[in-house]
């Protein structure tokens, strides 16, 4: 996770550390600050931006997630995927589960039921059969804004936080 991997990143390499993965507001950015990061990038958060041209559906179903509603498949093709949980991902999770088991998986078989599949979500807006790509932050995600405003509202979180900080340690 972010937490474990961005102090021992940090802490092995000599080059400027951009955290990313499960940051989401302000206290996530601030948090990854303090774990040695120099720079954080987000994703799932600005997929509900207004400049995000991805379908309103696919928005909606960010807006909507909880913390448990995204699943990783394609783990056993090396190509993990962590995406909110629909029939597609059942679908996949049966098919990856029969071929695990198998002495020669069947990745061919795997590929095809994930073809196309980021098209159908961001463009057509299917969620049943689109892959809708999403970190598990969307649990947090709840409001639709413009990108400064999303970027206003980490910048006046974080100093928030950092001020609450200093008080309860001084
Ligand atoms: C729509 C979408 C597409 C993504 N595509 C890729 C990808 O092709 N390769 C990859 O390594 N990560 C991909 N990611 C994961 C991002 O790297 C991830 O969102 C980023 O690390 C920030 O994490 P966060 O979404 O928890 O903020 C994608 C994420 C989203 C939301």
């Amino acid at each position: 996770t972010t937490m474990v991997m961005v102090p021992q990143v940090v802490d092995a390499v000599s080059i400027p550390v951009i955290a990313a993965g499960g940051i989401g507001d302000g206290r996530g950015m601030v948090a990854a600050f303090m774990l040695g990061a120099s720079a954080v990038q987000l994703g799932t958060r600005f997929l509900v931006a207004h400049e995000c041209t991805i379908h309103q559906n696919f928005k909606n179903a960010v807006l909507k997630a909880r913390d448990i509603d995204t699943t990783v498949t394609g783990q056993i093709t090396g190509h993990p995927v962590r995406t909110i949980r629909n029939k597609l991902t059942r679908l996949y999770d049966k098919a990856e589960k029969e071929e695990t088991s198998k002495d020669q998986p069947d990745f061919e078989r795997l590929e095809a039921i994930g073809k196309g599949a980021l098209r159908r979500a961001v463009i057509d807006g299917d969620m049943d059969a689109g892959s809708m790509m999403s970190g598990q932050i969307a649990g947090l995600v709840k409001t639709e804004q413009s990108c400064e405003e999303i970027i206003q509202e980490l910048m006046s979180e974080s100093q928030t936080v950092i001020e609450q900080q200093k008080k309860a340690f001084i």
